[in-house]
């Protein structure tokens, strides 16, 4: 008797692993490969890290910790809103989580029940969709366009076909690295705390900005969740360790999700995470080469006809409207990682309805690999 796979374990692939999977696959064979799909840091974690992890490897039994993190990296972590944004936060609303992914499932399932419909500007990063398909929630693509800067505005909430219960925002976001201004984004948190709708604001990429300045939900609202993460500017990518700024309302539910559903993060990426905030001069050189990246492929691409491309003020990604040249970006990454060895990653991933007309381009990486890139892609389109 064949048994069945649940409906909601049938959700779509984060087609961004699987592009991955398939260029390690090629530089296993022995064919040079340039990773401009995945969105994580090329450089490890910084060095006061790497001594505090070596140290709680010496001192520490590392067995589970609360459930909600140990003390030290909750306060730390409070002591950086203060220290970034200027905002006054008391550690106890502070929840570390198995990076942010397992922050959205805590926010989700805390915030939402089954059936409730949240909004998100696509495109988008997928993971939020298929996980909140995954829980029985319903994603509702609110399309924005250039116009909108890609990001969800109050104009495209009042036109979301039924109410909503909940929006998810990303400033700068994945794929495009667009930001919504501080004064948008706390239009946004106001219009959400009014309608009665949950908000969630990513701020993953905070920290990996090229001019504006980003600015936290938690200035704004004291209902939203806010979501961040070693990841990306901390450069902590496979420690998993992530936190989220919850409301008081929802703190124990979070708290009793997190007891079963995880015990407790990674004991010793939190005990190396407390020295993180200690090492920005390390991570603004990150930044620095994230800036050269950029500036490298916004001069370089439109040589090779990548000309359309979403104004990307953080992040470490170009979104590009590949239109005029494919309408296929699977088959078109495809190709590229054939013929060229450059793995892209196609817009299908995040936006379903229109992504096959677009494709993302991470510059993550080092400015040898962007250059390189930038050369193959050229010589390719002569
Ligand atoms: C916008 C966004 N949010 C969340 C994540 C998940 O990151 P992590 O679970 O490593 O914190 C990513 C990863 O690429 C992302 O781009």
């Amino acid at each position: 008797m064949t048994l069945k796979v649940s409906v909601r374990g049938q959700i779509p692939p984060f087609i961004v692993m699987d592009v991955m999977r398939a260029a390690n696959e090629r530089a296993a064979s022995g064919a040079d490969v340039l990773h401009l799909e995945v969105g994580q840091p090329s450089t490890g974690a910084p060095k006061g890290v790497i001594a505090a992890a070596s140290a709680a490897l010496r001192d520490d039994t590392l067995g589970y910790t609360d459930a909600l993190g140990i003390p030290p990296l909750r306060s730390a972590i409070a002591r950086h809103y203060r220290d970034r944004y200027g905002i006054d936060l008391d550690p106890e609303r502070v929840v570390v989580t198995t990076g942010s992914s397992g922050a959205f499932l805590l926010a989700f399932l805390a915030a939402f029940d089954a059936g409730d419909r949240v909004g998100l500007a696509t495109p988008a990063y997928p993971a939020y969709r298929n996980i909140l398909r995954a829980l029985d929630l319903e994603p509702v693509a609110l399309e924005a366009g250039a116009a909108e800067r890609y990001q969800a505005t109050v104009d495209l909430l009042r036109r979301a076909p039924q109410p909503l219960d909940g929006l998810v925002v990303a400033s700068p976001a994945n794929p495009t690295g667009t930001m919504l201004a501080p004064e948008e984004l706390a239009a946004l948190a106001r219009y959400c705390e009014a309608s009665g709708i949950r908000l969630v604001s990513d701020e993953i990429y905070h920290g990996i900005t090229y001019g504006p300045q980003e600015a936290s939900a938690l200035a704004s609202s004291d209902e939203a969740i806010v979501v961040n993460s070693f990841s990306k500017y901390f450069s902590m990518t496979g420690w998993r360790l992530g936190w989220m700024v919850v409301p008081r309302p929802l703190l124990r539910a979070v708290e009793c999700i997190a007891q079963n559903f995880f015990i407790s993060p990674p004991a010793i990426s939190q005990h190396a995470a407390v020295a993180a905030f200690e090492c920005h001069d390390e991570l603004a050189g990150n930044v620095r080469r994230y800036a050269e990246n950029r500036a490298l492929l916004l001069r370089e691409l439109p040589k090779a006809g990548f000309d359309r491309l979403a104004p990307a003020d953080g992040a470490f990604y170009l979104y590009a409207d590949v239109a005029h040249l494919t309408n296929d970006s699977q088959e078109f990454c495809r190709r590229i990682l054939r013929e060229l060895g450059i793995a892209l990653t196609p817009g299908v991933d995040f936006d379903p309805a229109r992504g096959h007309r677009t494709l993302r381009i991470s510059f993550a990486g080092s400015t040898a690999t962007m250059a390189e890139a930038a050369r193959r892609l050229q010589a390719w389109r002569r």
